[in-house]
């Protein structure tokens, strides 16, 4: 029988990689053919090689005890290691580079949603126990057999046929994480889940309920961190899985205009994941947003971002009124998160009040009297909540138009002295 035929990356390798990524995995393959291990790039960095798309970082499978051979590299790069012996992996930090040794692994599932049972296994039990063909092969680092791909489960053939598939029936029911990666990366690649796989997605929806609220939360920030979210958002939406984050959300064309006016008003930069959290949240009811809250597990300063929309949402129809004074809008707006602000800027259904916000954020907020508190007190001012007020009043004052100078301040302060406000 002829040997299978073998293919080579060590070419793309070379064009794609940065030179001192590759010169790692070079050193780290000769390391493990020291010790006899077999070593190997597998996952995400495998497809983005073959799709010619940027590598960022790069995961590593060791036959055998990856920590050692994570450790020696350590050493050689003067690399930040973080190792966790529970999984027999570890992490290595330098510069803005981040690899993942992780030693090769059979898995089993012992309940749905559970994390799974793990012991040592060879390149094949790893790649078998993958989500998706596409995320299933390897390649070969040791030198004699450097940039050989190892594809058991025809991950380049489904590259080619731009498909997302499953590499068997309880994947989902395994893992059901994987229903929320099979949409973004489907999305993100610009590929099609293939009917069987999203037969088994749709049959296995129910299993979403079996993964806790932080890996949940995990995914949607995944999702948040890819260039066009809304798209993810709306095929969420169509294949009935955003519903499982809660019934209520929409990723419909809303989500996607205003998604895409996010980005347009960050420019040069990306939109911060958390406004499009706070807009996705954005046509939620308040109590909504406290079960989405509960749900997803969200740490205290995203719950207060998401609360914030909300609380700024409920004064919209106030904000919506033509010609408010600078102050009272002022009064509305101020103690909240920019984020909540820049959301409602965006999903305000009214004109007039993403106006007053679009002031409020870019005029009003910065506005401060030019008298202190101390300069209050020498003025005659009695120390205490007086103070705030006065500061507050002349603040209010300057908004208004009322006064421009530290000397208008100073003669309002002793106006007020007579005459309090
Ligand atoms: N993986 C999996 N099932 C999961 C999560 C991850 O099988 N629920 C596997 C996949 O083989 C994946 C690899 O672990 O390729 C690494 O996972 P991750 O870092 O999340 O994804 P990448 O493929 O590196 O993709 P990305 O470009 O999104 O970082």
């Amino acid at each position: 029988m002829n040997a299978p035929k073998t293919f080579n990356l060590a070419e793309e390798m070379q064009e794609q990689l940065p030179a001192d990524l590759l010169d790692f995995i070079k050193q780290a393959g000769e390391a493990a053919q020291k010790r006899q291990q077999r070593l190997y790039l597998v996952g995400g960095v495998v497809r983005d090689l073959l799709l010619e798309r940027k590598i960022v970082d790069l995961d590593i499978v060791v036959e055998g005890d990856a920590i050692r051979l994570a450790r020696e590299m350590a050493r050689r790069y003067k690399a930040k290691i973080t190792v966790h012996s529970r999984f027999g992996t570890a992490n290595l930090l330098w510069g803005k580079r981040s690899v993942d040794f992780t030693t090769a692994r059979a898995e089993t599932y012992e309940k749905p949603g559970a994390l799974p049972a793990v012991k040592p296994g060879t390149i094949s039990d790893d790649l078998a126990r993958r989500d998706f063909s596409v995320n299933a092969m390897a390649i070969e680092l040791n030198p004699p057999h450097f940039g050989e791909l190892i594809d058991p489960h025809t991950g380049r053939r489904d590259l080619k046929k731009q498909a997302i598939r499953v590499l068997h029936d309880n994947s989902f029911i395994d893992d059901a994480t994987r229903i929320w990666r099979a949409v973004r990366y489907e999305q993100r690649l610009g590929f099609r889940i293939i009917l069987a796989t999203t037969r088994l997605l749709k049959r296995d929806i129910d299993y979403l309920s079996t993964v806790s609220g932080d890996r949940i939360r995990h995914e949607l920030e995944l999702v948040l961190e890819e260039e066009e979210p809304e798209n993810i958002l709306k095929r969420a939406g169509k294949l009935g899985v955003l519903k499982e984050l809660h019934p209520s959300l929409k990723g419909d064309d809303w989500l996607a205009e205003t998604f895409a006016l996010a980005r347009e008003r960050c420019l040069p930069d990306e939109p911060h994941p958390h406004l499009y959290l706070a807009l996705l949240a954005y046509r939620l009811t308040a109590t909504e947003t406290e079960q989405l809250i509960r749900y997803l597990r969200l740490t205290k300063t995203t719950a207060q971002l998401v609360r914030d929309t909300s609380a700024i949402k409920e004064k919209i129809r106030e904000l919506s009124a033509p010609g408010l004074a600078p102050s009272t809008v002022y009064e509305y707006l101020h103690g909240y998160s920019l984020t909540a602000l820049t959301a409602n800027a965006l999903g305000a259904a009214s004109a007039t009040a993403a106006e007053h916000i679009d002031l409020y954020l870019n005029v009003l907020r910065h506005v401060n009297p030019a008298l202190s508190g101390d300069d209050l007190i020498k003025l005659g001012v009695p120390q205490g909540p007086k103070i705030k007020e006065v500061l507050q009043a002349l603040r209010a004052a300057r908004l208004d138009g009322l006064l421009d100078s530290k000397e208008e301040e100073v003669e309002m302060v002793r106006e007020w002295g007579k005459n309090p406000p």
